[in-house]
Parts: C-alpha cells; structure tokens; sequence
C-alpha cells in the first residue's frame, strides 16, 4: 500500500519527509514518478493534470492539498466511486485570518492612496477611514469563512455574514439564502470565501456589485471563476468598486496580458492567502491514510452532490 503525491505546481518533497518523519513504514511516492501504482491506495491532489487519477486501480481516498476542493469536481475524468477528503486545518483559517486583516488594515489606512503619493513624490496626509462605521460583509461560513467572520467580530469590526443555511456566530449578523440582498446592502467590504460550485460560479457580477454600499471593496479568496473579470473591471470604471484584493484567478498564474495586471485599484497576490504548510498537512494525511488503511472513513470527507 502506498501515497502518491501529485501536483503539477508544487514540490512535494517537503510533504514527503513530513510524512516519512511521522511514520517511515509508509510508502510515499512522489508524481510522476510513480512506480508501482497499483499500490497507491490514497493520492494528494493539488491541481492534477486530467486523466492522472485513472490510473490508479486501487485508489481509496482523494485527498485535496487545500481546504478547497472544485478543481477536483470540475474534472470529469476523476474516478467517481472513490471519495474525496479536503484538508481542515487550523493554520489554513489562520492564515486566511491574518490576510483578510491585512487587507482590511490597508483599506482602514489607505494604504494604496499613500503607495500613489509616493510614485509622484506627494505628501498629503488623510484621514483613516472609520471602520466602525464601514460593514463587512463576508460571503461563505464554511470552515474558513466563519473562523475569519468571528475573528473579525471579536477585534471589533462590523461583520455579517452570509451562508446557504443561516449561521448562528458570536458578534456577526447572519444571513441565509433568500437574504443575500438584505446582506449586500449592509456591506462595503466584500470577502468571498465561498467554495465554487455551479451556483456560486459568477456571483461576485455587476448586478450583485450594484447592491452594495458604494463605493464598496472586493477581496476574492475564493476561487477565481466566482469572479466575473470582466464586470469588476466596468465595475470599477463607474465608480461602483473603489478596490479590489485578488488572491485567486480564473487562469493562474494569471497570465501577463490580463487587465487586471495594469490597474492601480487592484491588488494582486498569488493565491497565497492561505497556503497549505506540509507539517500540518502530513499529520491528517497520515491520519487519514491510517484510518483507510483500517477499513475506517477518513476525516473531512465532501459531499459530491453539494459539491463541498
Ligand atoms: C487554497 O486555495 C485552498 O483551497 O486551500
């Protein structure tokens, strides 16, 4: 019985030790070196070229590298009999935490209005903007997205939040399903951290940027495709968006050519807010490989039919 570790953009090797520090009987293969695949009963996934998964006869259980799991769904060449686990841990919501706050940090000290002032050497102090009175609205209150909503609460900030089924969090108004204008029109900093499904694909367009207060904020940590590229690019021609912080892309890398690279109101970071670290991946790993390995379920499994 063996792991196989696939990834077309990151270097396991580091995964591999942890996972080797841990247990060393386990036998740990590295993609696309892989030789004896009819072993392999658990591959880690983190964006997998198609048809890879095929050819692992024996597969027990898919287990995502992130916290996010629809590059998984959306290939339809993954075998559908075997489940698929996400990685739930607690440095992921910290991490996404810590970034939301950064973003949110340069928005309450206009970070980017000084950054301007410096290319054309200007000094013109302003006033911060008074987040007390400047709602966050944060879309999603799954895993990371409630941990970053009461986190924000609990440090004073103004958050509601919104989920498919209504939420009950310490300090944040929440909203359901049938209250998503409600929600949008309390809100000027927008956070997306919804998993992507069908239904979510595309939400964050002109018709949901023109119900928030204006002019409102966007960070996208979701996934890129729940972005519509080119209606936060109109979005922002009209005024309705001041800012947006984008973590994640329809295509990533985000290719040179793409619009949003010469804007000065939009902020790009390499889908790095919350980034898998191979210590804390390998003990759920190994965990989860135990407990297949025992007959058991694994931990965190997904629901297809929901898609998260
Ligand atoms: C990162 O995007 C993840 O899904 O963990």
């Amino acid at each position: 019985m063996s792991i196989a570790l696939i990834s077309k953009d990151r270097d396991f090797s580091k995964l591999q030790e942890c996972i080797l520090e841990l247990d060393a009987s386990i036998k740990v293969q590295k993609w696309p070196r892989v030789e004896d695949k009819t072993s392999v009963r658990m591959a880690v996934c983190w964006k997998i070229p198609p048809h890879t998964l095929q050819s692992f006869p024996n597969l027990q259980l898919i287990q995502s590298y992130g916290a996010g799991v629809s590059e998984l769904f959306m290939d339809s060449t993954i075998p559908h009999h075997v489940p698929i686990s996400r990685l739930i841990l607690p440095s992921l919501a910290h991490d996404m935490l810590s970034y939301i706050q950064w973003r949110l940090k340069q928005i309450e000290f206009r970070g980017h209005t000084y950054e301007q002032q410096q290319k054309s050497i200007k000094w013109n102090p302003l006033e911060k903007v008074d987040m007390s009175v400047t709602p966050i609205g944060i879309l999603g209150l799954g895993e990371l997205g409630a941990k970053v909503a009461t986190g924000l609460a609990e440090i004073g900030y103004k958050v509601n939040g919104w989920s498919l089924r209504k939420k009950d969090l310490p300090g944040v108004d929440c909203f359901d399903k049938m209250e998503l204008n409600e929600f949008l029109s309390r809100v000027q900093i927008l956070v997306c951290l919804l998993p992507l499904t069908p239904a979510t694909e595309g939400i964050l367009n002109l018709e949901l940027f023109k119900k928030l207060l204006q002019p409102a904020s966007i960070i996208n940590v979701g996934r890129g495709p729940h972005l519509v590229d080119e209606d936060l690019l109109y979005a922002m021609d009209i005024g309705l968006i001041s800012e947006a912080y984008l973590d994640v892309f329809s295509t990533e890398p985000l290719p040179g050519h793409h619009p949003f690279w010469n804007r000065s109101h939009i902020h790009i970071t390499p889908h790095i807010a919350s980034r898998t670290r191979a210590e804390d991946a390998a003990k759920l790993i190994v965990e989860n490989y135990k407990r297949i390995s025992s007959g058991m379920e694994a931990q965190f499994l997904v629901d297809r039919k929901v898609g998260y």
